[in-house]
């Protein structure tokens, strides 16, 4: 029995983000989700919970494709090139991946062959004659990104004939409005193509069930509950060629991208566990949470669970959805100039102020948020530098200058009770990826602490009560442990820094408890200063 417990105690936790595509550079569209995610994983690590941060490079489909035509270059080397530059700038971030793989790899191509088959042996496999578009001054069909036009369930234009971004439907190519081939810009003909297709209508009780019971965001479960009533419709798997992606077994057809894609997570995550004939086993045994951006749930939760029930794999504990960036309160735009990659920004802001504003505006709901350089400035200015840095710098500061830095264990009990009770919510926020409550918490243990200082004016009382200064100045370095430890996960380079400052005294947020190393601080320095406008 307590072999079991510990067992499950123990369980292994996957997190992932959604594969980013080979095609593009990372964007600080992409970072709101890496960002969050990297957030969440540090915060699992540091309460000492088991677990795993996988992704990978999406390498696969027409995109990719057209781009290395453009560059006139194989794919090959195009995918090689981008996953080196998406690494270097999530590295940049402080994103700290346990594995960072690519889905054109020989353990996806195994696992995708077994899942394929699995799929196939069970008769959720089938062949059908479809009409497609087909562009004869290019002589290729045209899937998915290869054609545009107008959504035919919203109307919104220059949509892709696989899904729609602006209302995030699904359909077939032939029935965008007004289509036109991505590559040379001719309208199609229809010409008729065989391909296979996956049984998913025969899945949508299971994927209701599982919707229904599962723990996820109301607004996501309706809309795929709203998806379901409506009817599913197979999904085809195949793509003619020329294709860049993994060739079926036994045909000419190549596998669409959107199949090989979330196996991706199984790949990446095989690196870990000792290859890719072990990694099913692995993932049956973990507890997987996928994150993703609100663009792609259709494929996150009605075909990928759907292949996962299909093949006997175990679906994921949690599918959590965050909204889309916006700029100045615009969509992104190259024209406006708010399309801005991650290399771009690190020119003109840090790193970890990005992380601290998106941590400030990321709740728990699939609400978009926006990157507004006003608010942006505000936030730094006013609240990390001189509500949290600045209460760090002058308790060091005051404790340096009158006690060499030496403090005591005085702790005041009416105030500590009210801290405990936000380190509560921040713990629970953190565990619920409600993060902008958890920062909020922070900074208003911070207040407490800037309040108390103010309060007990310990620059006055120096002089004639020595003893209550060094308490007061002790009880506000403890503030600061625990502020820094909280936001650890936002910030992790600056409090790593802080907690040199504090020489190693920290306060463990696991165990709820300070862990004293010493009865000394070392020199504080300043790290944080206030920014200047930011004009595009
Ligand atoms: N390759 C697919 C995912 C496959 S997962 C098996 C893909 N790639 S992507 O590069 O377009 O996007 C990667 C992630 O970034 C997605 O979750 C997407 O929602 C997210 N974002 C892309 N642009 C974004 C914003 N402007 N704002 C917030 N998130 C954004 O989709
Ligand atoms: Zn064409």
């Amino acid at each position: 029995m307590g072999s079991l417990i510990r067992k499950m105690k123990d369980k292994k936790i996957l997190i992932t983000s959604a594969l980013p595509y080979s095609n593009g550079s990372i964007h600080i569209g992409h970072l709101v989700e890496y960002i969050q995610t990297d957030i969440i994983v540090r915060f699992f690590k540091q309460m000492g919970r088991n677990v795993v941060y996988c992704c990978a490079d999406d390498t696969h489909g027409a995109p990719i494709s057209i781009k290395a035509e453009q560059l006139g270059i194989t794919p090959e080397k195009l995918i090689t090139k981008a996953r080196e530059e998406h690494i270097k700038d999530f590295s940049d971030f402080n994103i700290e991946f346990d594995s960072y793989y690519s889905t054109n790899s020989d353990e996806n191509r195994y696992l995708v062959y077994e899942i394929f088959r699995r799929l196939k042996e069970k008769g959720f496999i089938y062949e059908k004659d479809i009409n497609l578009p087909y562009c004869s001054k290019c002589k290729r069909f045209l899937p998915d990104r290869y054609v545009k036009g107008t959504c035919p369930e919203c109307g919104a234009e220059d949509q892709y004939g696989d899904n729609c971004e602006v209302c995030g439907a699904i359909y077939k190519p032939i029935d965008l409005v007004d289509a036109k081939c991505s590559i040379c810009g001719s309208h199609p003909k229809v010409k008729k193509t065989n391909h296979l297709f996956f049984k998913l209508s025969a899945f949508s009780g299971k994927l209701k069930d599982w919707l229904n019971t599962s723990n996820l965001q109301d607004s996501v479960k309706n809309q795929c509950l709203r998806w379901i009533d409506k009817g599913l419709e197979d999904w085809c798997i195949s793509r003619d060629p020329p294709y860049f992606g993994f060739k079926i077994p036994d045909s000419d057809k190549y596998f669409y991208v959107w199949l090989d894609a979330p196996i991706g997570y199984m790949s990446s995550y095989s690196t870990l566990v000792g290859g890719a004939e072990k990694v099913l086993d692995a993932w049956n045994n973990s507890e997987i949470i996928h994150f993703i951006g609100k663009d792609i749930i259709y494929f996150h939760f009605l075909f990928w669970p759907a292949v996962l029930m299909a093949a006997d794999i175990n679906l994921p504990k949690r599918i959590f959805v965050h909204g889309f960036l916006k700029v100045n309160g615009a969509k992104m735009s190259k024209s406006r100039g708010t399309f801005l990659t991650a290399r771009e920004v690190l020119g003109f802001l840090k790193p970890e102020h990005l992380r601290f504003y998106y941590a400030s505006c990321l709740p728990s709901t699939i609400t978009d948020l926006d990157l507004d350089f006003k608010v942006f400035k505000a936030k730094i200015n006013n609240i990390l530098v001189s509500n949290i840095a600045n209460f760090f710098y002058r308790t060091m500061y005051f404790l340096k200058e009158n006690f060499d830095g030496e403090f005591n264990d005085f702790v005041d009990k009416k105030v500590m009770g009210k801290i405990n009770k936000k380190i509560d919510s921040i713990l629970s926020s953190y565990d619920k990826f409600e993060l902008t409550t958890a920062l909020s918490e922070i900074i208003a243990i911070s207040s407490i602490g800037n309040k108390y200082f103010q309060e007990k004016e310990p620059w006055k009382i120096v002089k004639n009560n020595k003893e209550e200064a060094r308490n007061v100045l002790s009880f506000c370095l403890r503030i600061s442990m625990i502020i820094c430890s909280l936001l650890k996960p936002v910030m992790p380079e600056f409090c790593k820094k802080i907690e040199k400052q504090f020489n190693g005294n920290v306060y463990n947020i696991a165990k709820r408890e300070f862990e004293v190393r010493g009865s000394k601080i070392s020199k504080p320095e300043i790290i944080e200063k206030k920014i200047k406008d930011i004009k595009l």
